[in-house]
């Protein structure tokens, strides 16, 4: 071969390299660590910089500074994975954000730079997190046990409508759509059910979210509520968040609403009373006429929220009907959910029934889509489900007689309820004996939560779960005084 070919082939091989050779020298170009001079080099990894109070970040980040009463925070360490990107990408003035503050890597030096708390408004710290009844699953990873009856939560144990389920199944293809947000179907149907306009009710997204609304509409800071004590958590979480003031009325000895001394609290100040009938989370009630004479005792600049959650559960029972009331002109607003009777409580739904400009004001404030569709064609199917209603109710008064008798027999003392649960006061603190049937499988309530420690609360179960229930409760208390 002459060596006119040999150079050839060999400059083709060479060219043929070329493409792989400047993709190599690309690679090694980005990866390898910038070359400063010696004295600005980066220290490896393994000695990671820290910052330096005196490092003039103020043009770089002006607002993460601290201010003068509030000191610099200790000089830290970065963590390394932050320090191996910059590292690698070789940049000098790369900004990482975490959420430990974010780090600036200026000339040779890296600076973490705390964050800064975000304003939110004060009053807010006085926010007590919503603390809901155990869930199964959380029980079972702890314990490790199998048969869990979840008594905490006041939900319907024979599940939801079959009605209901079917109209979910039917509109699963549609999730993609917004739901309606006139809420046609669901409004007609508890206009159609209960006999009223369409302009006295609005429906949310559980009655949680009604309550927060009736607070942004009607409290302001320096206004007062009046509440019983103890009663469903959310009213107060609504004062708070809207700068109110809080009277609570002690319930009475009979642990129903003390109607009388409520409206004796209240003062040309008070702008809304909150009334759960029947009360949660003692199950009790107020009579039509006691609460007639109370709405002529409340001052007319103070409005009464009627909360009917378990409404159904007392229905044969000679109490208010906050919509009958609604009707007749008394200014009153009445609360319902689809969460207990109908067994809705996954699916968010409650309604108000309230006068036609109050219900205009929320109807304006209302997020657009509040209530889902699942929800609202759920709901709208569930409301017509009568034979599903009274199998609830008819399984709740069993399930509240066992609850009872179970309670009375290990020492408790059970308050007669007319909702789906039973709040029923020890001899004794119960938070052991919570502890002790919550070793058995079995999650209630403790009183301590509504300022009863004494107390627990428990709700209607299915038959076997009350089984469960009847069972671990002695060994329970026998747990505590072997
Ligand atoms: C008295 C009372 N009101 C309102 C609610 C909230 O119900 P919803 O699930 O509709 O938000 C509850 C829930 O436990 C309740 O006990």
């Amino acid at each position: 071969m002459s060596s006119a070919v040999r150079r050839l082939r060999r400059s083709s091989l060479c060219l043929s390299m070329a493409p792989v050779a400047g993709l190599l020298a690309l690679v090694w170009a980005r990866l390898r660590p910038r070359r400063l001079p010696r004295r600005q080099q980066r220290p490896p990894p393994s000695r990671l910089p820290v910052r330096d109070p005196g490092t003039p970040v103020r043009h770089l980040c002006p607002w993460a500074v601290p201010s003068p009463d509030q000191p610099s925070p200790p000089a830290q360490r970065l963590p390394q994975s932050q320090f191996a990107w910059q590292y690698l990408l070789g940049c000098t003035n790369l900004i990482i954000g975490s959420n430990q503050g974010i780090v600036q890597a200026v000339g040779d030096r890296y600076v973490r730079i705390p964050p800064m708390p975000q304003a939110t408004k004060p009053h807010l710290e006085n926010l007590r997190k919503y603390s809901p009844g155990k869930p199964i699953e959380e029980l079972r990873r702890e314990l490790g046990v199998d048969r869990i009856s979840k008594l905490a939560s006041n939900e319907n144990p024979i599940g939801p409508s079959p009605l209901a389920l079917a109209a979910v199944r039917a509109c699963l293809d549609d999730v993609h759509r917004y739901p309606d947000a006139a809420q046609y179907e669901v409004k007609s149907a508890i206009c159609d059910v209960f006999g009223a306009a369409p302009e006295n009710v609005v429906v949310g997204n559980g009655s949680d979210e009604l309550i927060h609304y009736l607070g942004v509409a009607f409290l302001s800071p320096g206004d007062e509520v009046v509440v019983g004590s103890p009663s469903f958590i959310q009213y107060t979480a609504a004062a708070i968040l809207n700068q109110a003031d809080i009277k609570s009325v002690p319930l009475d000895p009979s642990e129903r609403m003390d109607l009388e001394a409520m409206a004796a609290a209240c003062s040309d100040r008070t702008r809304l009373v909150w009334v759960a009938n029947p009360n949660n989370p003692t199950g009790t009630i107020v009579m039509r006429e006691e609460f007639d004479r109370f709405l002529d005792s409340v001052p007319r600049t103070a409005t009464v929220v009627l909360d009917e959650a378990y409404f159904d559960f007392a229905r044969d029972e000679a109490i208010p009907d906050s919509l009958e009331l609604v009707k007749a002109g008394r200014n009153i607003i009445g609360l319902r959910t689809l969460s207990k009777s109908y067994g809705l409580a996954g699916l968010r739904i409650g309604f108000a029934f309230l006068p036609p400009e109050t219900a205009d004001v929320i109807e304006r404030m209302r997020e657009p889509f509040n209530v889902n569709l699942l929800a609202q064609r759920a709901a709208a199917a569930a409301l017509y489900d009568r034979e599903h209603l009274e199998n609830t109710l008819h399984h709740n008064r069993k399930s509240l007689e066992r609850i009872s008798r179970a309670v009375s027999s290990c020492g408790g003392k059970p308050t007669k309820s007319f909702a789906n649960f039973v709040w029923a006061e020890f001899p004794f603190d119960t938070k052991p004996l919570f502890d002790a049937l919550l070793r058995q499988g079995v999650i209630v309530r403790t009183g301590d939560i509504f300022g009863r420690p004494t107390c627990l609360r428990i709700s209607a179960g299915t038959d076997d779960e009350m089984e469960h229930f009847e069972a671990s409760l002695p060994k329970a208390v026998e747990m505590l005084n072997p």
